[in-house]
């Protein structure tokens, strides 16, 4: 197996699936946009406005499905080195997309919850995102998590910073600090670490998403760009998850294929 998306030859739906061997919370790197927009010779941004068309369907489905959590990367804090007009189109679709979908999430059972360095957005995504996020956080359903203006490393640096600022105040001392301690300093320590991270349009790197919290999780990379990715293509990527062995560093007794 080398991870990737040419692994399963079967053709599987969801009712192929395992009840009991769903991935909890799938990461999804939604990568390729500018890609798909360049080879039909379209601005950039028409494949950003696509690639939102795939996220409504992706959150529907695994909502449908009974994930209990997708994280998405939406904008990492890489992404402001991209041109002006990328960046304020991003930023612009992003606030549509929200104020667009909102009623329908609640109406669903959705709930928002955004991870990244907010401060440094535009006031008034923000104020969308955290209104989202506040209106949402009673629902049942699946939690859908927007990693925007969000970076692995960034997200470390805060949380070590917190602790800093713990440890002065004598809040905390320098034994304190564990790796379960770091954890509960993240942005989403409510959340369970991916069990599935999914990168669309072939690149096999990380781009600085859940450093920490991707430690074991199983990876997915398909060729296919993220407007062209489905419904269909998530279920095959759970499909290759559930015939994993996970490990965890310990032995497990395989037998080969
Ligand atoms: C991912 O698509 C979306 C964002 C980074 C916002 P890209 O815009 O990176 O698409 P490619 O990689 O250039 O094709
Ligand atoms: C990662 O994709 C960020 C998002 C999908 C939002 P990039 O397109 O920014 O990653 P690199 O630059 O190819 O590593
Ligand atoms: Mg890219």
């Amino acid at each position: 197996m080398d991870g990737t998306a040419g692994d399963v030859t079967a053709y599987i739906t969801s009712r192929d699936l395992d009840p009991a061997k769903m991935p909890a919370h799938v990461a999804i790197i939604m990568d390729g946009n500018g890609r798909w927009a360049t080879s039909r010779g379209k601005n950039r941004l028409l494949g950003h406005t696509q690639g939102y068309h795939t996220l409504k369907q992706i959150v529907y489905e695994s909502n449908r499905l009974g994930l209990t959590c997708i994280t998405v990367y939406a904008f990492s804090t890489e992404n402001w080195r991209r041109s002006g007009e990328e960046v304020g189109g991003l930023m612009a679709l992003m606030l549509g997309a929200m104020q667009a979908e909102i009623e329908e999430l609640i109406q669903t059972g959705i709930r928002v919850r955004v991870s990244g360095r907010l401060t440094e957005l535009p006031a008034d995504l923000r104020e969308e995102l955290q209104s989202a996020t506040t209106r949402t956080e009673h629902l049942p359903g699946l939690i859908f998590n927007l990693a925007i203006n969000y970076g692995g490393r960034a997200e470390v640096v805060d949380a070590v910073r917190a602790i800093c600022k713990k440890v002065a105040d004598g809040v905390l001392s320098e034994e304190d600090v564990t790796e379960g301690l770091i954890h509960d300093h993240l942005y989403s320590p409510d959340l369970p670490d991916p069990d599935l991270l999914i990168r669309t349009a072939g690149e096999l790197r990380l781009s600085n998403f859940l450093l920490w919290e991707t430690a074991y999780s199983e990876i997915y990379v398909t060729p296919v760009c993220w407007p062209d990715f489905d419904p269909d293509t998530l279920v095959q990527a759970i499909a290759d998850f559930q015939k994993r062995t996970r490990k965890f560093g310990t032995v497990v007794e395989e037998t080969i294929p």
